[in-house]
């Protein structure tokens, strides 16, 4: 351990250009990282002062502000608290999209080795992550381990958006709120599907309100599948008028997951995908979206399938002719996919309800007494592909695989707690892993037509500890249980590229962007009342496609079958009615909204969003209405749903992003009709000014339009 020589202070700033913003640091005279600039015109930003009046770049515990809560708090090999970081030097290098650039610090005293990595991306959208390694005679313990930890300086009006909730069926609850002095965190827990409690997802007006293409807006997404945390400390200052200071951290929650991270071993915080707009939450979409397509989700350019699914149709009550039925009424409709739910396994115990079964993955004699093949034939026979559930990370005590390792749970030495009858798999343990990854191989060998996967966890961690951890360093297991399922989510990838996979746990448990990697798609939300389904999706869009956002029409609600239909043709269309009981009226509102779907799922899943009347925000929250545009601008579908009663006078829609001088025919329906109502023509100059009035009044109503190009 000696003392490192620090990169001078006199050397280059570090200039970030993420994309529209950026972030400027510096080093100063002690060899201090130091924040220079960032927003809007961070990255150009040039030293006034000394380096050393900067806000530091990465507080740490025992570093030159007590009162700053750190970034990095650890307790080194000899029982030191502190950490004193220093710059040992910055490599810079071009990547596909963008650059990739490391800050290396180091601790002046202990070897410890902190690795800043930055990568900008052409969408606007900044990766960021830190690296921890060291040389010291025995374990370090990481205490906070943020994956950024920006500063800026907020005005008395700045708010934020949050998006937490009351656990299952109500994800992606839009909350704003005022920044206020003080430390705010959010955070989620239960380790599994942790994003049913908060999405992983803030939003920070710094200088005031933003609205859809007005005021700054820093966007930030920790793409992590496991506990996350945003902490924001605001301190005013004794100036009248004078702007706050925040300092923002954001990444893995470290709360009851100190890690353990032995010398020589590296430890990669999750990804921290986060960008500024000056221009609001319109173009901050953008760039997310941009970037997601980009950096995140599988095969963006591929058209999703739609999605017959039965879990709501039949829950766990089906047998082969029921299901055979279903995929004959699936193909008269018109989808591409149907998608055979949960229940469709167990032999020893029949899975006829959540309380067994989970670790069997053989079908149910009983319900399926020639397996999968018959049903996947039946699809294949009528043109479809056929799709399969399944929760490969779970075990029920009712199952032969529980009863042949029982070791093999998530456990300390309690007995385990039980949640929806079940038992989460321990993936730190190499048979489980392989384990895992089998149960998709087998099933998937069941026939060829199986070309779909929906992976749900339905379950959070009780009991977090693995025989595979030594007893000094369980907490470890919070990080190191998500890194095991992504190598197990990797390896399936690796093994069936050709395989699409849904992402689901519980609903959206488990909506982030570092799981989605794996994925095409994931379930939004079990939640599928179409009147919070509109709310939930728009706070879902601010970071994500819709290409990614799965929405089948149910019946949850008991709203009209029309409005359920047009709430999920704005996301990846898909069905989960029980099609035999559908009247023959509701059975061809279907197959015109199936048709819908068909001209209209390009635009939807791959054109730009245009977010015009807000559910969420204002006082008149009782409508929504969106568009997406052809990245052409050749085409557009546009959505407006009226939830409730209205609260106030109807907007006019103007549509923005179109080719101003180009003419589009319009037309609409509320899928009332086979054909759209011809609107006659109009321009595209004449829809950004003039706009479409507002035509609902009833709750439960939609209109959904479709603009050509001529
Ligand atoms: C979870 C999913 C549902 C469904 C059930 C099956 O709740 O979110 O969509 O698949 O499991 O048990």
């Amino acid at each position: 351990m000696g003392q490192n020589r620090p990169v001078t202070s006199d050397a280059q700033p570090i200039h970030i250009d993420a994309g529209g913003w950026g972030l400027t640091w510096a080093v100063d005279h002690e060899g201090v990282l130091r924040q220079v600039g960032l927003g809007p015109q961070g990255h150009l930003a040039t030293l006034d002062v000394d380096a050393r009046w900067y806000p530091i770049a990465v507080p740490t515990w025992g570093g030159p502000d007590p009162y700053l809560p750190a970034a990095l708090r650890v307790t080194h090999a000899d029982g030191m608290t502190t950490t004193r970081l220093v710059a040992e030097g910055v490599e810079r290098r071009e990547v596909p999209g963008g650059e990739h650039v490391v800050v290396a610090l180091r601790d002046e005293l202990q070897a410890l080795f902190v690795e800043l990595h930055l990568r900008t991306h052409g969408s606007g959208v900044l990766e960021q992550w830190v690296e921890i390694h060291h040389d010291q005679d025995g374990p370090v313990h990481l205490h906070d381990y943020d994956s950024v930890a920006p500063f800026l300086l907020v005005h008395p009006d700045a708010e934020l958006h949050q998006f937490g909730g009351g656990g299952w069926a109500d994800e992606w609850r839009w909350t704003t709120q005022p920044l206020t002095p003080g430390t705010t965190t959010l955070d989620s827990l239960g380790g599994l599907q942790p994003h049913l409690q908060r999405s992983p997802v803030l939003l920070v007006s710094p200088f005031g309100p933003s609205t859809e293409t007005e005021g700054d807006v820093l966007g930030l997404s920790i793409a992590w599948g496991g506990n996350t945390r945003f902490s924001l400390d605001v301190r005013p200052v004794p100036t009248p008028d004078a702007p706050a200071q925040l300092r923002l951290r954001a990444g893995a929650n470290p709360y009851g997951a100190d890690y353990v991270l032995d010398p020589g071993e590296r430890f990669v915080t999750p990804t921290v995908a986060w960008t500024w707009s000056s221009s609001g939450r319109r173009e901050l979409t953008d760039r997310f979206h941009r970037w997601t397509r980009a950096r995140v989700l599988r095969d963006p350019e591929r058209l999703r399938p739609l999605v017959v699914n039965n879990w709501e149709a039949t829950f766990f009550e089906f047998d082969q002719p029921r299901i055979v039925e279903l995929i004959d009424r699936a193909a008269m409709l018109g989808a591409d996919l149907f998608l055979l739910d949960d229940g469709w396994f167990g032999t020893t115990h029949p899975r006829d309800d959540d309380t067994t079964s989970l670790g069997d993955w053989d079908p149910d004699p009983a319900k399926l007494p020639d397996g999968l093949a018959p049903l996947a034939e039946a699809a294949l026979e009528r043109d479809l592909r056929f799709g399969i559930w399944l929760e490969p990370e779970m075990v029920n005590p009712v199952s032969d695989l529980h009863e042949r390792h029982p070791e093999w749970v998530l456990r300390d030495r309690r007995e385990p707690r039980l949640h929806r009858h079940q038992l989460a798999l321990d993936p730190l343990l190499d048979d489980v892993r392989a384990f895992e990854a089998d149960v998709v191989d087998r099933t998937l060998a069941m026939h060829p037509a199986i070309s779909y996967v929906k992976w749900d966890a339905n379950r959070p961690i009780t009991d977090p500890s693995s025989s595979a951890l030594a007893s000094d360093r369980r907490s470890n297991l919070w990080v190191d249980h998500v890194r095991a399922t992504w190598d197990v989510m990797a390896e399936v990838v690796r093994r069936h590229p050709e395989v699409e996979l849904m992402l689901c746990a519980s609903g959206g448990g488990r909506t982030d962007h570092g799981t989605l990697r794996w994925f095409h798609e994931f379930w939004t939300s079990d939640n599928t009342d179409p009147v919070t389904r509109v709310r939930m999706q728009w706070g879902c869009s601010q970071v994500f496609p819709a290409a990614a956002m799965a929405a089948h029409v149910t019946r949850w609600g008991e709203r009209p079958l029309d409005f359920a239909c047009a709430v999920a043709l704005s996301g990846r269309f898909g069905i989960d009615l029980d099609l035999r009981a559908l009247t023959d009226d509701e059975f061809e509102l279907c197959r015109r909204a199936v048709a819908v779907a068909r001209r209209t799922q390009g635009l939807v899943q791959h054109g730009d969003l245009v977010r015009l009347v807000s559910p969420v925000e204002g006082v008149d929250r009782s409508r929504a209405a969106l568009a997406h545009v052809g990245a052409d601008r050749a085409a557009a579908v546009l959505f407006a749903y009226q939830l409730e009663a209205p609260d106030g006078s109807a907007p006019t829609l103007r549509i923005p992003g179109l080719d101003a001088a180009a003419v589009y025919r319009l037309s609409s329906t509320d899928l009332s009709t086979d054909e759209p109502v011809d609107l006659g023509e109009r321009t595209g100059e004449q829809l950004a000014a003039e706009g479409l009035p507002w035509p609902l009044t009833d709750p439960c109503t939609a209109r959904i339009w479709e603009l050509e190009r001529r």
